[in-house]
């Protein structure tokens, strides 16, 4: 399937851990000549940078806590400000509380912009533990791999780069735990606000990663179409 029509759309992905946020939204964004934006690998990348910021974080990232807002809502902005996001955003697992959102509305209003779409991806519970316990990212560029679902070409080395493959540690034990119960009791919260705001689709996320990505396309069709019904 394709996108038809006008691309330049803003666009927010949430779901649970290991929902297959990054997943879509690494293909997505060329579709819609967008730029990929997630919160997470900004942290991970700022950490490795060894950068102030990225040493805090990832304080909070290890014990799978939210990073404070005062912290992610400026790193965040900055990058949408950015002239590589003026052709649109996929923003992935941003924004998490009602701050960051409404903190992005007001910028996205600045800039004479708003978000076109929120999609929740849900998944099982079940679905969720397996993928996490199975996925694997290359050190080079954070592209997601699946042991079982997604597996490389060739065994731990990454498609794109041949980077050799890591374990994200906070996606087993009790920092796994507590990323589960932040989302399912706090970020769900955000369903309501785009709700709300007549932004919010639901795409059935324990398809096939393909069957998903076409549920996606086809909700962004929608969007279009009735966009240009108007
Ligand atoms: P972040 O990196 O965003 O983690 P997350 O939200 O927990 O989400 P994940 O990246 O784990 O899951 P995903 O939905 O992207 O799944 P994926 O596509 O990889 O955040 C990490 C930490 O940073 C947070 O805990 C927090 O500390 C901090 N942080 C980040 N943003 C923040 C914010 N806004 N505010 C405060 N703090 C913040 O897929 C998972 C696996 O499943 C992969 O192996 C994949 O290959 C496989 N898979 C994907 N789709 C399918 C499918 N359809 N079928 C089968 N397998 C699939
Ligand atoms: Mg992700």
């Amino acid at each position: 399937m394709h996108l038809d029509g006008r691309k330049d759309m803003d666009i927010v992905l949430i779901g649970a851990p290991g929902a297959g946020k990054g997943t879509q939204a690494e293909k997505l964004a060329p579709l819609l000549t967008s730029r990929h934006i997630a919160s997470g690998d900004l942290f991970h990348e700022a950490f490795e940078e060894q950068t102030e910021l990225g040493v805090k974080a990832q304080k909070y990232v290890a014990l799978g806590e939210l990073v404070p807002d005062e912290i992610t809502i400026p790193l965040v902005i900055r990058h949408i400000e950015e002239p590589e996001s003026t052709q649109g955003v996929v923003l992935e697992g941003f924004p998490r509380t009602l701050a960051q959102a409404q903190e992005l509305d007001a910028e996205l209003q600045r800039i004479h912009r708003q978000i076109d779409l929120a999609i929740y991806l849900k998944v099982s519970r079940e679905q969720l533990l397996q993928r996490l316990a199975g996925r694997v990212f290359c050190q080079a560029q954070q592209h997601v791999y699946h042991v079982k679902f997604h597996p490389p070409h060739v065994a731990d080395r990454c498609d794109h780069d041949g980077s050799k493959l890591y374990q994200r540690p906070d996606d087993s034990g009790e920092a796994l735990r507590r990323r589960l119960v932040i989302f399912f009791d706090q970020t769900i919260q955000l369903l309501d606000y785009y709700r709300q705001r007549h932004k919010l689709r639901e795409v059935d996320g324990n398809q096939s990663i393909d069957q998903v990505r076409l549920l996606l396309l086809s909700e962004i069709n929608d969007y279009m179409g009735g966009k240009r019904r108007v």
